[in-house]
């Protein structure tokens, strides 16, 4: 058969494959590149009322160890050091936000008690944490979801705004908008809460 076909037309037909295969390739990049499922996830701070009732509904006591996944200003495990001398860690990707932090938290004294670091919160070991909470889209939610599901029997995870595709919360939490009072122009909030199945180890 293939004696048949000229050997011009033979290299038409292999470099029209190539060409398809290639554009075929291009769009998928552009498709992963593109995709509004993982667009970055900006600073945007949750006001200290939403940061008091995370810290609430994950019952946050002194021998939790709270990790913030996308830290920002280090707000969370502050609070959760200072109100309720818990160890905190947090992981934000921009290393500013990371001095920043870690200055607050000098700042009010707590610096015995969190760290922070900087790098992808996604890929680092956050089996010691017994309280995770999020601030971040669903899609980092969705690929984090293997891992908190991992963590110890006990640990809970709370999450403002943004959920986790396919995992019901043990609870859901709705707050006003003007939770900070009057002067509070906000909108209402979404918090989430998953708590890990299973007898908790003793301390
Ligand atoms: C919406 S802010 C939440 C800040 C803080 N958790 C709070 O609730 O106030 C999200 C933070 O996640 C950080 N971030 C985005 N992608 C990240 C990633 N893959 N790993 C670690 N931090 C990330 C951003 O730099 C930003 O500071």
């Amino acid at each position: 058969m293939s004696r048949l076909i000229p050997p011009s037309v033979s290299k038409i037909m292999v470099r029209n494959q190539f060409l398809t295969l290639l554009s075929a390739f291009l769009l998928l990049i552009l498709f992963t590149k593109a995709s509004p499922q993982e667009q970055p996830i900006p600073f945007v701070p949750s006001p200290m009322p939403v940061v008091d009732r995370m810290l609430e509904l994950a019952e946050v006591k002194r021998d939790d160890v709270v990790y913030d996944l996308g830290s920002g200003d280090g707000r969370i495990v502050i609070q959760a050091a200072k109100k309720y001398g818990a160890k905190g860690v947090g992981i934000d990707l921009d290393p500013k936000l990371v001095e920043l932090a870690q200055a607050k938290a000098l700042e009010e004294g707590v610096s015995h008690l969190v760290e922070f670091h900087a790098g992808d919160a996604l890929t680092v070991d956050i089996s010691g944490a017994t309280v995770v909470t999020l601030y971040m889209f669903r899609w980092f939610n969705n690929q984090m979801r293997p891992k908190l599901q991992r963590l110890k029997p006990g640990t809970r995870i709370v999450a403002h705004d943004f959920d986790v595709e396919g995992w019901p919360p043990t609870k859901v939490e709705y707050l006003p908008e003007n939770l900070a009072g009057p002067d509070d122009f906000g909108q209402p909030r979404t918090l989430y809460l998953w708590k890990i199945e299973g007898r908790p180890s003793p301390p």
